[in-house]
C-alpha cells in the first residue's frame, strides 16, 4: 500500500485551516503557527501553541512553536523583543503552552528551512506570555531525525503526549475526512444515517460478547453490538430502505494488528437489492474513500470464488499481490506408494498440494527449516521440500517424484518444491502460511500495489471438527443460494451462501450478504444450526417477528472502518489511526480500564467477583 505522501497529507491540512480568512482565528490566536507562509511576511500575528522546542544562543532565543497545522520558528531577539521576553524565554521547557505576539518575517535566503512548510519565514516575538506550564514531558514529543519512538506501552501510557506527534495527528486529520467523504457519499446516495442502541442483545458475529449487567433487572444482562446487524434488517422491514451508520462494535476475540475489541464500522444496509447491486455501490463508496486518500484504484475489482482462492491461496482473503500459487500434486505422487508421508494423507482422503518456488533452490537449509516451522506451527505435520537443479529433484520427495515430474511441474532450474500432505483443513492454513512467509522473505511483494478482490460464494455452513455441528460461515441471517436450496438439509455443506467480502493485499476489508427475508427459511437455518424454536425465539424473536411482518428483500455490507484509516494511512497498526486505542490485551493504559469496582457497586449489580478482594 502507498503510503499517502506529505504533499497530500499537508494538502488535506490545507483543506481543515483555510476556509474562510481568519476562520481558526480566536481570542487568543489571529493564525495557527503552521500555517504561516512568506505571503504572511510584514502581518503582526498572535500565535498561541506548545514550545516543540528551544535553543538559548546566549541572548538570542529560537523557539519552534507548534499547534494543529505544524510548526514556526519564533526569535526572540533584543533588537525587537524586551528583555523580560528574553529572559522568560529562556525559562521554557519543552510542552509549554504560550501565547506569542510578534512579526511575520521571510527569512534570508541562507536561513530557510526546506523541511518544515513555514521555512520560508519566522515570527519575531514581540511579548510573550506561559498559559500552560508543563511538567517535564514523560515521553518527549519533539525527536531527532532518525530517533527512534518510545515503547508502544509508554505511548499508550501517555497518550495525550504521543498524540501530539504530527503523524498520529496526520492519522486522525485523515480519519476526520475520510468519515466526512463516507458521509457525503452514502447520503447522496439515498442512505439515511440511523443510530442503532449500544445496550442491546447479543449478536451472533462470531466472537464473544461484552455483557453489562442491569441494575433495576438483577440476573439480566445487555450485550454490546458486535454489529449492529438485526437492527439494521429491522429498519428494512421498518420500510427506511437505505440506512448506514458508523457504529463501534465491540467483539471480545483474540486481537492482533488489525483486531481491536472495540472498532468502527461503516454499516449498510439497502431494500430491494441483489448481490451486485450491494457491490456496485460499496465500489463507488471504497473508490471514493481511496480518492480522498490519494491512493490509485483499479477501474474494475476482481471477483473469486472462495472455493477458487481456497484452493489456489489456502485462504479466503488471498494476497494477490504475487504469484507462489497453490496446486494440487496429488497424481504426481499416487505412485509413490513406498513413501509413507505421502501415501499416508492421499489413502486417508486427503491430498498432496504444493508451491513452486521460482529461485528457492538457493535458500538454504535452515531457511527453509524456518519456512517449515511456520508451517507446523499451522497445522501441518511437516513440509516436503525438494530442489530442482541440474534436471534433477533432490531429497526424499524428489525420490519418489515420476520421471515426467518436471514436465508435469513446469519446473525450471533453480526452483524450490515445497509439499504438505494432508487434509485441505491442514494443507490450506499451512500452504497460506508458507506462501506468505516466502512472498516476504523473497520481496515478491512490489510497493504501492493495490490488489482489491471480491471473494464470493462462501458456503453457508462449516462443521465443528470435533461435533460435527454446523455453525454459520457469515452469520446465521445470510440468505443461501437460490440455486442450492434443495440441498440444505440433505448435503448442507454443499451450499452457498449469498456472502461476499472485499479482501485489500491480503486484508478483509469488509463482508457482507443478501439476507433471509422469508421467516420460514430463517427457520430452516436455525433449524440447521441446532437453533431450536423456543431458543430461536429467545434470542431473535424481534427479528422473526419482523420477517413474518412483510419484509422486502435486503442486503448490505460492513467495512472496517479503522482499518481503511490504517491501510490509508500507511500506519502498521490500528492503533495508529484510534485515538484511545486498547493493547493486544485489551487493556487500555492511559485511562486504566478494565479496573477493579467497589464491592459496593457490584453489589447493586446483583455481582460478586470470585477470589477478588476489594
Ligand atoms: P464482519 O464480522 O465481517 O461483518 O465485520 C465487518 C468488517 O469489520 C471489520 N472488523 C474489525 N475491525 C477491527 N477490529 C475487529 N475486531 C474487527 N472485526 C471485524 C473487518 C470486517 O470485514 N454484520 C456483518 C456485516 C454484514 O453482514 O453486513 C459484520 O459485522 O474489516
Amino acid at each position: 500500500m502507498t503510503k499517502s505522501d506529505a504533499a497530500s497529507a499537508t494538502a488535506r491540512g490545507g483543506v481543515l485551516h483555510s476556509g474562510p480568512a481568519g476562520a481558526l482565528a480566536t481570542t487568543f490566536r489571529s493564525h495557527l503557527a503552521g500555517s504561516l507562509r512568506e505571503a504572511d511576511a510584514g502581518q503582526p500575528v498572535r500565535l498561541a501553541g506548545w514550545v516543540h522546542r528551544s535553543r538559548d544562543l546566549g541572548g538570542l532565543v529560537f523557539l519552534d512553536l507548534r499547534d494543529r497545522a505544524g510548526i514556526v520558528q519564533v526569535s526572540f531577539n533584543p533588537e525587537w523583543t524586551s528583555a523580560e521576553a528574553i529572559a522568560l524565554a529562556t525559562t521554557l521547557g519543552a510542552e509549554t503552552v504560550v501565547l506569542i505576539e510578534g512579526m511575520v518575517a521571510a527569512r534570508p535566503e541562507a536561513m530557510r528551512n526546506a523541511d518544515l512548510a513555514t521555512g520560508g519565514v519566522e515570527v519575531r516575538a514581540t511579548s510573550l506570555t506561559v498559559v500552560g506550564p508543563a511538567d517535564i514531558p514523560a515521553i518527549p514529543v519533539a525527536r531527532k531525525a532518525g530517533e527512534s519512538l518510545p515503547a508502544e506501552e509508554l505511548r499508550l501510557r501517555h497518550r495525550h503526549l504521543d498524540l501530539r506527534r504530527p503523524e498520529l495527528q496526520a492519522n486522525l486529520v485523515l480519519r476526520h475526512c475520510l468519515m466526512q467523504v463516507t458521509r457525503r457519499h452514502l447520503s447522496d446516495h439515498g442512505f439515511l444515517e440511523i443510530e442503532t442502541p449500544v445496550l442491546t442483545k447479543p449478536t451472533p458475529e462470531g466472537a464473544r460478547d461484552y455483557l453489562v449487567p442491569s441494575r433495576v433487572h438483577p440476573g439480566e444482562f445487555y450485550a454490546l453490538p458486535q454489529s449492529p446487524q438485526l437492527y439494521k434488517q429491522l429498519l428494512m422491514v421498518a420500510g427506511l430502505d437505505r440506512y448506514f451508520q458508523i457504529a463501534r462494535c465491540f467483539r471480545d476475540e483474540d486481537l492482533r494488528a488489525d483486531r481491536q475489541p472495540e472498532f468502527t464500522q461503516i454499516d449498510i444496509e439497502a431494500s430491494f437489492v441483489s448481490r451486485d447491486d450491494v457491490v456496485a455501490l460499496a465500489e463507488s463508496l471504497i473508490a471514493a474513500l481511496w480518492r480522498e486518500g490519494g491512493v490509485a484504484m483499479p477501474d474494475a475489482i476482481d471477483r473469486m470464488t472462495w472455493a477458487e482462492a481456497m484452493e489456489r491461496f489456502g485462504i479466503d482473503r488471498p494476497d494477490t499481490r504475487f504469484g507462489l500459487e497453490i496446486f494440487d500434486a496429488s497424481a504426481l505422487f499416487r505412485g509413490a506408494t513406498e513413501f509413507g508421508i505421502t501415501r499416508g494423507a492421499l489413502d486417508g482422503g486427503g491430498r498432496v498440494r504444493g508451491i513452486r518456488v521460482p529461485n528457492g533452490a538457493g535458500m538454504s537449509r535452515k531457511q527453509v527449516d524456518e519456512v517449515e516451522a511456520i508451517a507446523k506451527s499451522a497445522g501441518a505435520m511437516g513440509l516436503l521440500r525438494s530442489r530442482y537443479a541440474s534436471g534433477a529433484f533432490d531429497g526424499p520427495a524428489g525420490k519418489h517424484l515420476p520421471a515426467d515430474a518436471a514436465t508435469r511441474l513446469g519446473a525450471e532450474e533453480g526452483d524450490l518444491f515445497v509439499f504438505v500432505a494432508g487434509p485441505d483443513h491442514v494443507s490450506s492454513p499451512a500452504l497460506d502460511r508458507v506462501r506468505q512467509e516466502l512472498g516476504r522473505r523473497l520481496g515478491l511483494i512490489a510497493d504501492g500495489m493495490t490488489n482489491f478482490l471480491w471473494v464470493m460464494d462462501f458456503p453457508m455452513f462449516d462443521r465443528d471438527p470435533a461435533t460435527g455441528a454446523l455453525a454459520a460461515v457469515h452469520h446465521p441471517f445470510t440468505a443461501p443460494h437460490p440455486d442450492d436450496l434443495h440441498l440444505l438439509e440433505s448435503e448442507p455443506h454443499r451450499v452457498r451462501a449469498q456472502a461476499y467480502d472485499l479482501v485489500l493485499n491480503g486484508t478483509e476489508l469488509g463482508g457482507g450478504s443478501i439476507r433471509i427475508s422469508n421467516p420460514a427459511l430463517q427457520g430452516r437455518i436455525f433449524a440447521l444450526l441446532g437453533i431450536d424454536e423456543v431458543t430461536a425465539h429467545n434470542r431473535f424473536g424481534f427479528l422473526l417477528e419482523g420477517l413474518q411482518a412483510g419484509a422486502p428483500p435486503h442486503g448490505g455490507i460492513a467495512f472496517g472502518f479503522d482499518r481503511i484509516a490504517m491501510l490509508l494511512s500507511g500506519a502498521p497498526s490500528l492503533r495508529d489511526v484510534i485515538a484511545f486505542p486498547k493493547t493486544t490485551a485489551a487493556r487500555a493504559l492511559f485511562e486504566g480500564a478494565p479496573a477493579p469496582v467497589p464491592t459496593a457497586d457490584l453489589s447493586d449489580l446483583h455481582l460478586r467477583v470470585e477470589g477478588v478482594t476489594e
